[in-house]
């Protein structure tokens, strides 16, 4: 059945990105385009945002308009671009005042008012378009408030009565939390009790809980996730409220898109390579390892990172195992990240320790994620926790091996190599602490030795299937049995 969807996220590939939620976002506006519904993403127009090569263009009789809640007056545009590859309708709010910033999320005390602004006027431009949404799907803390002021301040709307919400889940790690006493920003004084009473009392609003409280449905992003937010060691603190919910909480892995991330295509890549052309891979390898002056002999590995440098990420893990690898085996790195300090400034004295041998890019640079993903023999992923994760995906594709921890979307589309049987795509270890990732690197690193066993099991990574085809039905299930509902 086709619907109408609207959905909201606070970054979208290729406009605005930090990180995964935005390559979802885009990539499954372009699967629900594509499968025939009507389909309408909003973001805020950030400052970063190119206007010209995505052809940004204002939305006529959508200029400067009011956007009025509890004490504030903000005017604001509308703007819209077309999805590449796809032409799927991008439409961007255009309120200086809120989106005219350096960075996509900063720590000024309006954070919170940024993105409640971005949810009403989303639900405002439906109003002004006549568009009733049959589903609000919101991403992440930045737009949970949309289900609760689906029942509050646009209750009154009849354009939203079949209105069901979906609020998905990317990273409960952040919640956008703010203070109690800016509870007039929220603009719904009469509907003060719906909030969550004790964390009121206590001095503070949480968002992501507001929006587990009231939507319709919750998903996140892999099914093993969805499991451990019900625990205490992976809900961080909302898994009360979840476990209240888990009736309606599922797990749908992340899909990746293809058209950006495949070694036959890629258009940051010199030469194109599949499963049947690893001669082709090498030789970027050994292209990359020049550019970058890696001293390499024959059979060195070079192991790959991307990432945001945070303690989600299993740095910790890396700090105690890396230095030794290098002292004892023939391998080099290349990182790629910013973030924590003391884990930036770790990875920079590792270069300066073995500057032949260690290559870190401080910094965010999409040719050279893809490069990486390309050259490398082993992807490091060892997260703490990982709701999906994209780049152990990525990885698979161009037959670099990720060593993941067996948790959340990793646990989900990463198997274990098994040796006896000339199964699985990856090196999967259990335990968060030094010996699991020691054995994990000495595991990987004894495969990689060994080229025929090496060959079946970059194979057995690049056969895998992780397209939106297969993972953009069932949020179209989820929405069949919503709006049917
Ligand atoms: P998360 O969203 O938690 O950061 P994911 O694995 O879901 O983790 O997605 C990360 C995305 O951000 C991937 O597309 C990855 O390539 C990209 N990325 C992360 N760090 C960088 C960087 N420094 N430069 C370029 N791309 C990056
Ligand atoms: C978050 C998670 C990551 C996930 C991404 C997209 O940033 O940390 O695991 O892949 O969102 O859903």
């Amino acid at each position: 059945m086709a619907h109408t969807i609207c959905l909201i996220a606070s970054e979208v590939t290729p406009y605005a990105k930090t990180g995964g939620l935005a390559d979802v976002a885009g990539a499954l506006a372009k699967h629900l385009h594509g499968a025939g519904h009507d389909l309408r993403l909003f973001m805020p127009l950030h400052a970063v945002i190119d206007r010209s090569l995505h052809a940004v263009a204002p939305v006529p009789g959508f200029v400067d308009l009011p956007l009025e809640f509890g004490p504030h007056r903000f005017r604001y545009s509308l703007h819209r671009a077309a999805l590449p590859h796809s032409g799927a309708a991008v439409y961007m709010i255009d309120c200086p005042e809120l989106y005219a910033r350096p960075v996509l999320y900063g720590d000024a005390p309006d954070e919170h008012l940024r993105f409640l602004a971005l949810t009403r006027a989303t639900l405002e431009c439906c109003q002004r378009m006549g568009w009733s949404p049959q589903i609000l799907h919101c991403n992440d803390w930045h737009t949970a408030f949309g289900p609760l002021l689906l029942r509050t301040a646009y209750a009154w709307d009849a354009l939203f009565a079949r209105t069901h919400s979906v609020l998905t889940i990317h990273n409960i790690g952040y919640q956008g939390v703010f203070p109690a006493d800016r509870v007039a920003d929220l603009g719904i004084p009469a509907d003060l009790g719906r909030l969550h009473q004790d964390e009121l009392r206590a001095g503070r609003i949480n968002s992501l809980r507001h929006g587990i409280l009231y939507a319709d449905a919750i998903t996140t992003v892999s099914p093993t996730y969805a499991r451990e937010i019900l625990t205490p060691r992976y809900g961080m603190g909302l898994e009360d409220s979840l476990r209240e919910r888990a009736a309606v909480l599922r797990g749908i892995l992340n899909g990746v898109d293809y058209d950006d991330w495949d070694p036959r295509h890629d258009r940051y890549l010199p030469r194109h390579f599949g499963p049947g052309s690893l001669d082709v891979k090498a030789q970027l390898k050994h292209e990359f390892l020049e550019r970058l002056k890696l001293r390499h002999g024959p059979r060195t590995a070079l192991l790959g990172i991307v990432s945001r440098l945070t303690a989600q990420k299993g740095l910790d893990l890396l700090v105690d195992t890396l230095p030794v690898v290098l002292a004892q085996r023939d391998v080099c790195l290349m990182a790629l990240g910013s973030g924590d300090a003391h884990y930036e400034s770790f990875l920079a004295s590792l270069q300066q320790r073995y500057p032949d041998r260690v290559v870190f890019h401080r910094g965010y640079s999409d040719p050279l994620a893809h490069w990486v993903e390309a050259a490398s023999d082993i992807f490091l992923m060892p997260s703490l926790y990982e709701p999906c994760g994209l780049n152990q995906m990525y990885s698979l594709r161009y037959g670099t091996i990720p060593i993941v921890r067996r948790t959340g979307g990793l646990a989900d589309s990463v198997q274990q190599y098994d040796e006896a049987t000339g199964q699985g795509t990856g090196i999967v270890f259990d335990d968060f602490d030094v010996p699991a990732m020691a054995w994990a690197l000495g595991r990987a690193l004894d495969l990689h030795a060994r080229p025929a066993e090496w060959r079946r099991l970059v194979g057995n990574a690049m056969a895998q299937d992780f397209s939106w085809q297969r993972q953009g039905v069932l949020y179209e299930q989820l929405y069949d049995e919503l709006a049917g509902a």
